[in-house]
């Protein structure tokens, strides 16, 4: 851990705290309604985790799986469904959870599709974000942190798939990337 993490940015009371927080909020906003919270593989994992135990609603949970297409693309922010969802969202509120928003392209693409398939009501909950990184408008409903445009991982985020399990957020040594 020491020698891939430059700095420990948020710890994990600090997250355990801020979920806390949002998982009261979430709980206060949709009472009497049915919610489906969905999960975006793999980086929201943990966050998710540890959000639903702090919603107290009879929530169901889904999970999408996704990928940009490459650079040629990227300007139109169109991304590639790996794993999509298994039910049906006509009709329901969709609370999209993510782990961190940089340029906005993914959760832009994603409400705007899940709102074609008929959802009432699409809102987003993101881990991180990244403002100084957007590149297209993205409305974030339920933010735990921002930070500073560095790379950071742990908390279900990742570089080249490591470092998910790490209990915190942390930014990552220049040369871990530089290495590569
Ligand atoms: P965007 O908002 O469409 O640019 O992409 C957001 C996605 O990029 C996230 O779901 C992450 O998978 C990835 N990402 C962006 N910044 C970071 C970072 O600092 N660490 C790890 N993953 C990141
Ligand atoms: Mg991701």
């Amino acid at each position: 851990m020491d020698d891939v993490i430059k700095e420990v940015l948020i710890s994990e009371d600090e997250i355990h705290k801020r979920i806390k927080e949002l998982g009261n909020e979430i709980t206060n906003d949709y009472k009497g309604k049915d919610l489906v919270v969905i999960g975006i593989l793999k980086g929201a994992v943990i966050f998710m985790s540890e959000l639903v135990k702090n919603i107290d609603l009879p929530i169901t949970m889904d999970f999408m799986s996704v990928s940009s297409y490459g650079k040629s693309s990227i300007s139109t922010g169109e991304v590639r469904i790996i794993k999509d969802l298994d039910f049906s969202v006509e009709g329901k509120d969709l609370l999209i959870v993510e782990d961190i928003i940089d340029t906005g392209l993914t959760l832009n693409y994603l409400s705007e599709l899940l709102e074609k398939r008929g959802a009432n009501r699409v809102r987003i909950c993101t881990l991180l974000d990244k403002p100084e990184r957007r590149t297209v408008g993205v409305r974030v409903d339920y933010l735990g942190f921002e930070v500073p445009d560095e790379f950071v991982v742990g908390y279900g985020l990742d570089y080249a798939e490591l470092y998910r399990n790490f209990p915190f957020i942390g930014s990552l040594k220049e040369e871990v990337y530089m290495n590569k």
